[in-house]
């Protein structure tokens, strides 16, 4: 099967080595022409354990990296193409779907002829969408869903750090579909795999990606009230209770349990945005969701409470003070930045005037010195931030932090109870 995929990011570049991988030959577009040079010189854009070894193995193979000017001659040759462009924070929290708009716009008007292809969405988006605003659109073009072009989703639930490992081994597919014609197509992709293949109607298909991304929230938001009330009433050890808590057979001891574990905060590309969004489609249905409207404002609530701990080890009358920040990417073994508590901290720590932040990450540093305008110093050398700093605020669980008691004595404190 010949498969064209749109973005080259965390989700479209693991996607398109993945069926690659499966044996389907792969044009990968992506618009960032410096993305594209790194992909198409072997390397890696970003961070990502296994995703090398993929590429190296597929780049002169099966997995072709294309700029848009390619792209009529990779459709014509596709029966699928496959959408996994950012679906970023939109007016009051919505998912804007600029983006995946203006890559079907490319794609129909990239070829002109009757062969029957799919359009699947891979991105996230809310519940309704396909058939609320994708459907509609297409429309709008003269284009009927089902007859030359099929529309469906395929949700990815692939975490950072671990993309290409819960790619490949996924353990479920779901497939959001409304014809019989697209789901032969996009089933036929995963023929070859033995991973169990869920075919749902198009809103289940979103809504099943939002019913994962809002639990995972939920359990953070959770853990996170229950370390600020801990921290409330006193006397309480945090990191005994919740390792304690872990103990309980009926769920402990499975990955999902590291969710179940305070911090700074849930960030990253996904959850923050993902949250909102699923609690705006649903309130603009007519419905005000307060689980969700909760897990949104105990997380936005995080770095105030944070920057107040701070302040209560460090006093809030010297505004010199040396703050180290360790970690910020939004989680250890990403250089991912995008919606990072420890940006948020720093923003809150500026705003209240600490004008001596210092920052260090072990491999994130570049990415958000771009990403941010923080007034901060950054340092590649942990022992001298160690060295520089006054006090220290542990932001991101990098393992290299473990043992900072043991080399200095100065305040830590630590935001993701790791110590
Ligand atoms: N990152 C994750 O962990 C994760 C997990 C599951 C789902 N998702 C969802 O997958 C989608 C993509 O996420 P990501 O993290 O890979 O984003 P990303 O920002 O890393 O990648 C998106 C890429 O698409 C490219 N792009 C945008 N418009 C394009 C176009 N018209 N043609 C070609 N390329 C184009 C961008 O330049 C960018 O490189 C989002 O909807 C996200 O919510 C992400």
């Amino acid at each position: 099967m010949v498969i064209t995929v749109f973005g080259l990011g965390f989700v479209g570049l693991t996607t398109a080595l993945g069926f690659a991988e499966y044996g389907h030959e792969v044009y990968g577009v992506e618009i960032n022409q410096n993305r594209l040079d790194t992909i198409k010189s072997g390397k890696l854009p970003f961070l990502e354990p296994g995703l090398d070894e993929a590429l190296k193995r597929h780049i002169d193979g099966r997995f072709h990296p294309i700029s848009t000017s390619e792209l009529g001659y990779a459709v014509a040759q596709s029966d699928c193409v496959y959408y996994c462009v950012g679906t970023p924070y939109g007016k009051d929290g919505q998912a804007d779907i600029t983006y995946l708009l203006a890559a079907i716009d490319q794609t129909v008007e990239s070829v002109n002829d009757e062969r029957f292809r799919v359009l699947v969405v891979k991105s996230t988006i809310p519940p309704s969408t396909t058939e609320q605003k994708i459907i509609p659109y297409l429309g709008s073009k003269g284009i009927i869903p089902g007859e030359q072009y099929g529309v469906a989703n395929n949700p990815e639930f692939l975490r950072e750090g671990h993309c290409w490992d819960d790619f490949i081994k996924a353990d479920r597919i779901v497939l959001g579909v409304s014809d019989n014609k697209s789901e032969a197509v996009i089933r036929s992709i995963y023929a070859s795999q033995s991973m169990p293949v869920f075919c749902v109607s198009l809103n289940t298909g979103e809504f099943i990606k939002y019913l994962s991304n809002t639990l995972l929230a939920t359990l953070i938001s959770y853990s996170n009230e229950m370390s600020v009330i801990a921290d409330t009433i006193g006397g309480i050890d945090i990191v005994q209770a919740f390792r304690i808590l872990h103990l309980d057979k009926r769920w402990g001891g499975c990955d999902m349990a590291s969710y179940v574990y305070p911090g700074c905060g849930y960030g990253g590309y996904c959850l923050p945005k993902d949250t909102n969004a699923l609690y705006s489609v649903t309130k603009t249905a007519g419905f005000d969701a307060q689980i969700l409207k909760n897990v949104i404002d105990t997380n936005d609530a995080m770095p105030r409470y944070i920057v107040d701990r701070i302040q209560k080890v460090i006093g809030v009358s010297d505004k010199s003070v040396k703050i180290g920040i360790l970690g910020l990417s939004f989680k250890p073994g990403s250089d991912d930045v995008r919606d990072a508590p420890s940006a948020k901290i720093i923003a809150k720590l500026i705003e209240s005037g600490y004008n001596n932040v210092l920052g260090y990450d072990p491999v994130a540093n570049d990415e958000f010195k771009a990403h941010y305008s923080l007034k901060m110093s950054y340092y590649t050398d942990y022992a001298k931030l160690l060295e520089d700093a006054d006090t220290l605020v542990i932001a991101t669980a990098w393992p290299e932090f473990k043992d900072i008691h043991q080399r200095t004595d100065k305040p830590v404190i630590d935001c993701r109870f790791m110590l």
